[in-house]
């Protein structure tokens, strides 16, 4: 087997964009309806839309970290300085954890009463403690931080890949969208 794969499979890939679409989109979605009136149609049904997504977002993340540990890690697509290596290694860590504590917090938020979180009408995830006011309240802030300094980590992210594409001239964000 090559030791020094060039590329990312077709499920990693997957995993990736799908991550990012559903992150960026919850976003967008949280940013939104925390805005809305208790009498806007969409106050229940944004929330309710928001939770179910955001527990996909969980299992993505788990499913990206689980192929992540069993497969292997591509050779950088060009030689990096010391600077982007470290700084690559600090951002995508970053992204980890981003990808689980938001979902985490969330649940933390939604389940503080003892009520479970309902995805889609289809199954509920039930609340594992019933923490009380003062923890939701802890949650809710480190739900609204992380999503917007999630939010920066992202661009920053998503500049150096750009960057390579453009200045560089290398494979990394062709190989992160064709495999190679
Ligand atoms: C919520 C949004 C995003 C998250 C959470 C995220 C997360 C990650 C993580 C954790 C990695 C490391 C993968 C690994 O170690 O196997 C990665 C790699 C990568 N991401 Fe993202 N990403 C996001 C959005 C984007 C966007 C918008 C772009 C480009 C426009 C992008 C381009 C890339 C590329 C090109 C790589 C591969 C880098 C390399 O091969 O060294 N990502 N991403
Ligand atoms: C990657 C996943 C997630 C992202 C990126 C995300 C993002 C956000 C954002 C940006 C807000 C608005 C913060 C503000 O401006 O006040 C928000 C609010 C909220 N989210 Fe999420 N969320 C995620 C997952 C979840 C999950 C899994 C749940 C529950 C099961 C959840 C429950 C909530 C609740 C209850 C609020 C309203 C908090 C408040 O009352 O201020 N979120 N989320």
């Amino acid at each position: 087997m090559n030791p020094h794969p060039t590329g990312y499979s077709v499920v990693a890939r997957l995993l990736h964009w799908a991550t990012a679409l559903v992150i960026l989109g919850l976003t967008g979605l949280g940013w939104w309806m925390v805005d809305l009136s208790y009498y806007d149609a969409w106050y229940n049904r944004g929330l309710d839309l928001h939770k179910s997504f955001g527990i996909i977002a969980y299992v993505l993340a788990v499913a990206f970290i689980i192929r992540k540990l069993i497969g292997q890690a591509p050779a950088p697509a060009t030689p990096l300085t010391t600077f982007e290596r470290i700084g690559a290694k600090a951002a995508h860590g970053m992204l980890f954890i981003l990808m689980l504590l938001m979902p985490v917090s969330g649940y933390l938020i939604s389940t503080s009463s003892g009520d479970g979180v309902d995805v889609f009408g289809i199954v509920t995830v039930p609340a594992l403690i019933k923490t009380g006011d003062q923890a939701r309240d802890l949650a809710i802030d480190l739900h609204y931080w992380l999503a917007y300094v999630g939010l920066g980590i992202i661009a920053v992210h998503t500049l150096a890949a750009i960057k390579h594409h453009v200045i560089n001239k290398d494979r990394t964000l062709m190989r992160m969208l064709s495999g190679r």
